[in-house]
């Protein structure tokens, strides 16, 4: 009895209109969640940079140019430049002078110390506390825990392109602890 009162109450037109706004309401919500993947796909990306990445920047804050960078660096030599999330991160140059397709981060695994390249010794070596990394940057001495994290690092249009590296860490065969 009483739920025919409460029908009773609700005009059989309002009530269709309002199941078709509820139902209509549903559908687009459904349609954009939906498409919003689509979308997404042909949006590029803000930062300008493919999968994340970011333009490596100098010390002053101005993009890195590969071509004139190779000019002024030498075979072994590892740069500061400033990588993803600001980091600073090391360019390496190649014994076929060109750019490594990698750049090491050059944060410290220890406390965070900036970790400098020290020529003489073939090594990063770091001042806070002693702990020393390889050429690649894999770390040799602790009490660092982990080796210096990994970025990949690409020549697009004369610029250097620093991108989040998720594959295998090649110094160690695992698993990117940064990622
Ligand atoms: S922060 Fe580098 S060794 Fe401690």
């Amino acid at each position: 009895m009483s739920q025919a009162s409460v029908s009773g109450d609700v005009p059989s037109m309002g009530r269709r209109q309002f199941m078709n706004l509820l139902t209509g309401g549903a559908a687009g919500v459904t349609i954009l969640g939906a498409l919003y993947p689509v979308v997404q796909y042909f949006v590029p990306p803000s930062s300008g940079g493919s999968g994340g990445g970011v333009t490596a920047k100098d010390a002053l804050g101005n993009d890195v140019v590969a071509s004139q960078f190779l000019a002024t660096h030498q075979v072994g030599d590892r740069v500061l430049a400033q990588g993803l999330k600001g980091d600073p991160t090391y360019l390496v140059v190649t014994d076929n002078k060109d750019i490594a397709s990698y750049g090491i981060n050059a944060v410290c695994t220890h406390l965070g110390c900036v970790v400098p390249w020290n020529v003489a010794e073939n090594k990063f070596m770091c001042p806070c506390h002693g702990s020393q990394y390889d050429s690649t940057g894999k770390v040799v001495r602790g009490p660092a825990p982990l080796s210096l994290a990994l970025v990949h690092a690409e020549v697009s249009d004369d610029k250097v392109q620093f991108i989040p590296w998720k594959e295998t860490d090649f110094r160690t065969n695992e698993a990117p602890w940064w990622s």
